[in-house]
């Protein structure tokens, strides 16, 4: 999920436009796949076909052929565990689950709604334990359509009542769970001191240059420095010291009020601020109302540092990475010790940015990363059409980034990063996604989902289709050379276009996989991204259920004779996306993020999988999954 470009509407709105017409094109008897009674969809576009011409992938696994169906799926040889659901209890003692029934002080203590990132940190701190760790996850958003009866996305702003509302903000932000492995599966360890929910009450820190700053004053904090909360975290990143990143990814759409009316009317306007409040908060929270804490807007949309190993540690927003519609932050620990973070800005035509520290991080004393990531050059990515990419900084002073052009200093800078970015010429893209680093070969993957947006007179080197539906891939080549050898610090970077995806028969669509890639195999909307010890590329979309077809996680060579030859792993239930690709240090699970199952249904009482448990009355619940193979061995051997 995420936000809209500058002044449009959010994406959340344009996802549900896209499926609303999907569902209108299915009731029109256009759908490719068979209806049945319940409205699940049997079958595929695909199922049948045989495909033989992987053999030149290093994926082992029979490619699993394509359902889009009430329940998940994965490949032979494979066996998936349930490992946390919406509301299971952190904390002992708690009810039977019944989300019909939940209230907000409730929900503090149940793992949160529609998982996304996941990080795996093992247990002890420092090991790389691959049976026992914390699994810290993001809790997106909330799908009120099938929480609530009778509700339907597009009146949940004005019709959610306060418990509602309060609920929401209970269950979005971040769940950090103690998980144990024995026999095979994957359970939480209920009653762990280190279980801990992260929610939009958590008290936080504000850090950097902009901390403290007028612009981030409001009347309940005179300071500018202690924010009520986190939400919209969609991706996010560990660093070596032991912490998580969360992303706060455009919370736009969470305020009400004119923000027209704001004295900060331009900053709103170009972060996409339309007072649209879709989980009603501005009605009941007067910090979420433009009106009266026009302020508190700026509090939001940064990368927020938490450290689960201290459950009683308070979270940082790290206010020099930069504010804009964060997706991911991949921290990368150059070969000079100075942490490099790679971050997306997923809208329409927004951009890639990277931030490097200016002092090294010491291995040997591992607090000495707690405040790196408040001293360092941001930088906003300009891609060329010579194959070249430059890294153009963000400082204050330089370039246009002066006061006669709205730039007072660099608090100013970091604050309104999108509209610095745009003084800078930097290449505007397919909306950023997940941005990651192979471990093998050194290479940076970032992934560019869609954007139907992209007429023809728009495209650029890096963006070349116009109506781009499907996405795309971006490969930057730093220099240096291979693995830690990469210098993720250097101003220019070579970069190739690692594959354009979508169906590869269809010649209009211009995909660009290996042409051996199975009926099965191709795919469309690349969300997050992650790599196997290996140094393969694991993929999961978000957007297929717009082409009849289920979300799922894909696994890709990057080199050798099978480079952009994507199999099958795992497939979503309908209408859910698959999020947050996560392996063990070992590489023997692959922790997913299945996200708002049966979101497709308009209303709950329409709802075609109460996945993942299957009881009447109950409602769907987005879950983390563990995929393993059943002998074992790593994924994807
Ligand atoms: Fe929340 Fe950019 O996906
Ligand atoms: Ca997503
Ligand atoms: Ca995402």
């Amino acid at each position: 999920m995420a936000n809209s470009p500058s002044s449009s509407s959010p994406v959340i709105r344009d996802v549900i436009a896209e499926r609303v017409s999907r569902r209108a094109l299915l009731k029109g008897g256009l759908a490719s796949g068979t209806l049945i009674a319940g409205g699940s969809f049997v079958g595929s576009l695909f199922a049948g076909e045989t495909h033989a011409a992987t053999a030149l992938s290093t994926l082992g696994f029979p490619e699993l052929k394509r359902v889009y169906d009430k329940t998940h799926a994965a490949a032979e040889g494979y066996e998936t565990t349930i490992v946390a659901r919406w509301g299971d209890p952190l904390v002992a003692g708690l009810p039977d689950f019944d989300g019909n029934k939940l209230a907000a002080d409730e929900q503090e203590k149940r793992f949160g709604y529609n998982c996304d990132y996941i990080a795996f940190l093992p247990l002890p701190k420092g090991t790389v334990n691959s049976d026992h760790g914390l699994l810290c996850v993001n809790n997106e958003y909330i799908s009120p359509s099938v929480m609530f009866p009778g509700m339907t996305e597009d009146d949940a702003g004005k019709t959610m009542s306060k418990e509602q509302v309060d609920l929401g903000m209970a269950a979005m932000g971040h769940s950090i769970v103690e998980v144990l492995l024995k026999d095979g599966k994957w359970s939480i360890v209920e009653d762990s001191p280190l279980n801990r929910r992260i929610t939009a009450n958590t008290e936080m820190k504000v850090s950097g240059p902009v901390a403290g700053r007028a612009l981030m004053q409001t009347s309940a904090d005179a300071t500018g420095t202690k924010v009520l909360g986190t939400s919209y975290n969609c991706s996010g990143g560990f660093t070596p010291w032991g912490t998580v990143l969360t992303c706060e990814e455009g919370v736009s759409d969470l305020f009400g009020g004119d923000p027209k009316k704001a004295p900060t009317a331009d900053i709103l306007d170009r972060y996409g601020f339309d007072g649209s409040d879709i989980y009603g908060r501005g009605r009941f929270h007067d910090r979420f109302n433009l009106d009266k804490e026009p302020n508190e807007a700026n509090r939001f949309d940064w990368v927020v540092e938490i450290d689960p190993y201290d459950p009683r540690s308070k979270p940082v927003k790290r206010t020099a990475l930069g504010r804009m519609s964060h997706e991911a932050s991949t921290v990368v620990l150059n070969k000079d010790g100075r942490v490099v973070v790679y971050m997306g800005d997923d809208d329409y035509f927004e951009y890639m940015y990277r931030f490097v520290s200016n002092k090294a991080y010491d291995p040997a004393k591992p607090a000495s990363g707690n405040d790196l990531l408040d001293d360092g050059v941001l930088s906003v990515a300009r891609y060329d059409a010579d194959g070249s990419m430059t890294w153009l900084p963000l400082v204050h002073g330089q370039g246009k980034l002066m006061a006669e052009n709205g730039f007072a200093d660099q608090a100013e800078v970091l604050l309104k990063t999108r509209l610095a970015a745009d003084a800078l010429g930097a290449t505007p893209m397919d909306r950023p996604e997940d941005i990651e680093t192979n471990p093998v070969t050194g290479r940076v993957y970032a992934v560019m989902t869609k954007n139907k947006k992209r007429d023809q007179s728009k495209v650029n080197p890096a963006n070349t289709r116009p109506e781009n539906l499907w996405g795309h891939i971006v490969e930057l080549i730093p220099p240096g050379g291979r693995g830690a050898d990469a210098d993720h610090t250097a101003d220019k970077y070579g970069w190739d276009l690692f594959v354009l995806c979508g169906n590869p028969k269809d010649a209009a669509v211009g995909a660009t996989f290996h042409p051996d890639t199975s009926d099965n195999g191709w795919f469309v909307c690349p969300d997050n991204i992650t790599f196997d010890p290996t140094g393969r590329l694991w993929v999961a979309t978000d957007g297929a259920n717009d082409f009849d077809l289920p979300d799922g996680v894909y696994g890709v060579d990057t080199e050798g004779p099978a480079r952009g030859l994507p199999k099958l792993l795992f497939t979503c239930p309908h209408g859910a996306e698959a999020t947050g690709p996560c392996f063990t240090p070992d590489g023997t699970t692959l922790f997913l993020s299945v996200q708002h199952p049966a979101e497709d249904a308009e209303t709950l009482d329409k709802v075609q999988t109460p996945w993942p448990d299957f009881k009447d009355g109950q409602l769907p619940r987005p879950s983390v999954v563990a995929i393993r193979r059943k002998d074992g061995q790593p994924v994807g051997a």
